[in-house]
């Protein structure tokens, strides 16, 4: 699995973590971000159980697993967090897991032992070893509790599914960047339509995210948008017409 830094400044650094050539062809490929500072360690959407041995091989490559203390899951889905008992298996006890509450029993059917610090609806923030990262609510895009993550300092927003695209791996150049953002809405387009439907919570979050200071946003699949290309997609996703399984309904 290949892993690429984002940011560094001192000792406070993000990574992703993706494209695995020996991923299963049918398990949908992800992205996993690690954000360190200060001798700790916090991952943004660890993954599903298929990609653990791939992630855990490559995360081990930057760091020791016992740097672990926290772990975040924006929403449910199994390619987010059905990982969860695994890294629970080698990280240290008192690692702590960030989710949204909406989801704190349904997440315990992946790992009912686990002891989860739930998020609020208005989301909050937390420091790991000094760097504060903001949760943003970002609900029903897609997922009913659903968050994105902000660090202000690296001017990245973890933006979880949404900007996602499904890109194959000999179509990304060997990058993890976008380079060319008209190419790339063929790889999104038909997963934000399908995957979106209120478009209430999508002007919402576009709203919110529009104030901050990006420089790269960063989705849970496909590529990473960083300079004009996180305006290009915000203007892009504002005027997408969503909900597209409603034409399956309306017949
Ligand atoms: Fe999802
Ligand atoms: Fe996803």
């Amino acid at each position: 699995m290949k892993c690429v830094t984002l940011f560094r400044d001192n000792d406070h650094c993000w990574q992703v973590f993706g494209q695995d050539p020996d991923k299963p062809d049918n398990v949908i490929d992800t992205n996993q971000y690690a954000v360190h500072c200060g001798g700790s360690t916090i991952l943004l959407d660890p993954g599903g159980m298929e990609v653990f041995p791939g992630m855990m091989a490559a995360l081990t490559r930057e760091i020791s697993l016992d740097q672990v203390s926290a772990l975040f899951l924006s929403h449910q889905d199994p390619d987010i967090g059905s990982s969860l008992p695994l890294w629970r298996r080698v990280c240290g006890k008192d690692i702590k897991i960030y989710l949204p509450w909406l989801w704190s029993g349904f997440t315990a059917h992946f790992d009912r032992d686990a002891v989860f610090t739930t998020i609020p609806d208005e989301g909050m923030e937390i420091s790991v070893g000094g760097a504060r990262l903001r949760f943003i609510p970002a609900h029903y895009l897609h997922s009913s509790g659903n968050f994105s993550v902000y660090d202000p300092r690296a001017r990245i927003l973890f933006s979880g599914d949404m900007g996602a695209a499904l890109v194959p791996l000999d179509k990304t150049g060997g990058s993890m960047f976008v380079t060319d953002f008209t190419s790339h809405v063929q790889y999104m387009d038909g997963f934000h339509r399908r995957w979106l439907g209120s478009t209430r919570a999508r002007d919402a979050w576009v709203a919110q995210v529009s104030k901050l200071d990006i420089d790269m946003l960063a989705p849970q699949h496909g590529l990473i948008f960083k300079g004009d290309d996180v305006k290009r997609f915000l203007d892009w996703i504002a005027a997408l017409e969503i909900g597209s399984g409603l034409a399956a309904m309306n017949r």
